[in-house]
């Protein structure tokens, strides 16, 4: 009898862990499905079939953390990060902010919040990627696809939601015809074809300005701010005048390193404008080359008639107005 119990004992407390391990594994689940559902943005459908990916994503997540080496240094997550816009001048941005000794960037564009493929690789992945830092030190990356992809700022918030945001905004105009010369240039590289800018610009029928163009729907700046606004607060979003970032590029990286807490210590001396190139560089520094902004991205904006300038003018005017109202802040642009 004794025996007997004892046996069904036994077998109780396993069935018992049994269950409760499939309870375990259950809630742990939705916590991991509710946090998949996080944000405003509904899964897609390419999102929505790899949720075995996401999940273990979320799992590594738990286990990635920072790995400090005796020197106290680190790789880490980046406590800012520049979203965008494309062709408005983050690449100068950028290069601009590494004179500062306490800001390190990745050294590619990483996409990995804009990017299924490379967001399920996971955080530590991503971290990976980064430079190795002292404590004091602020780590950034920038990725101008953050600016227009619908997934990337819930996904940005998830990995942390003090993270700084910093985008740079041009003329929409300047912006748009500058986008058409660089993919352009990048066709007749590949010695492919290259439409006329109004033929892309206007749709055919009613010389409407068109909407499907990407490069005038990146322009609408206030229907891709919404979005990043809609999870963080103003105040952690730096807006970088893109147009004075060309003419007075120390004022604007001053206004950076105040966003970041930072000292200002990237100064007048070390930026210098080169006539022949068309554009900024960078004096040596302890420990580093002079360094000029490629050939490339001084590239002379390819001729479109006045009356199309007018035209988009006027369509961006009140698309400019909605994103003063968003940000609070107006730009002088015409
Ligand atoms: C810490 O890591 C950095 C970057 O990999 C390396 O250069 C440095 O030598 C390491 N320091 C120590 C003491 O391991
Ligand atoms: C989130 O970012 C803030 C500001 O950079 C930092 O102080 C904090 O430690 C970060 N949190 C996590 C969990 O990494
Ligand atoms: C995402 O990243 C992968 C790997 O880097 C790349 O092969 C793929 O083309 C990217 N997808 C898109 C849509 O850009
Ligand atoms: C483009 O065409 C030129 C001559 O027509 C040729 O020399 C060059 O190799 C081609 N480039 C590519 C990427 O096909
Ligand atoms: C910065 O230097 C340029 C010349 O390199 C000069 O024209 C400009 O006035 C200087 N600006 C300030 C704020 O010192
Ligand atoms: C400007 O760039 C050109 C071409 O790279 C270089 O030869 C020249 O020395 C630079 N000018 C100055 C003032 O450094």
């Amino acid at each position: 009898m004794k025996r007997c119990l004892c046996r069904w004992l036994r077998a109780c407390t396993v069935a018992g862990s049994a269950l409760l391990l499939i309870y375990l594994t259950v809630l742990q689940d939705n916590g991991l499905m509710a946090a998949l559902s996080y944000g405003s943005q509904p899964l897609s459908d390419e999102n929505r079939d790899s949720n075995k990916g996401f999940r273990k994503l979320l799992e590594e997540d738990a286990l990635s953390s920072e790995r400090v080496n005796s020197s106290n240094l680190a790789q880490r997550l980046p406590q800012c990060i520049i979203i965008g816009a494309r062709k408005s001048g983050t690449r100068a941005l950028i290069k601009f902010l590494e004179l500062h000794p306490q800001i390190l960037s990745a050294s590619d564009e990483m996409h990995f919040f804009s990017n299924d493929t490379n967001y399920k690789l996971g955080l530590d992945w991503y971290r990976r990627k980064m430079p190795w830092s002292r404590p004091d030190q602020i780590t950034i990356e920038k990725t101008p696809k953050y600016f227009i992809s619908e997934i990337s700022p819930a996904r940005i918030h998830r990995m942390n939601s003090s993270t700084k945001l910093v985008v740079i905004l041009r003329h929409p105009t300047t912006r748009v015809v500058s986008d058409y010369t660089q993919i352009c240039a990048n066709k007749q590289a590949r010695n492919e074809s290259v439409d006329p800018f109004e033929s892309l610009a206007l749709e055919r029928d009613t010389g409407h300005v068109n909407l499907e163009y990407r490069a005038i729907q990146i322009s609408m700046y206030h229907q891709h701010l919404a979005r990043w606004l809609e999870l963080f607060p103003r105040d952690q979003l730096h807006i970088v005048d893109g147009g004075n970032l060309i003419v007075n590029p120390i004022v604007e990286i001053a206004k950076v390193e105040t966003f970041l807490g930072l000292e200002h210590q990237v100064k007048n001396e070390s930026i210098y404008f080169n006539s022949t190139r068309g554009f900024y560089c960078m004096r040596a520094a302890k420990g580093r080359p002079e360094r000029c902004l490629g050939a490339n991205k001084g590239r002379k904006h390819v001729k479109i008639s006045e009356k199309m300038i007018h035209k988009l003018n006027r369509f961006f005017r009140p698309h400019n107005e909605r994103l003063y109202k968003l940000i609070g802040r107006r730009f002088s642009w015409r």
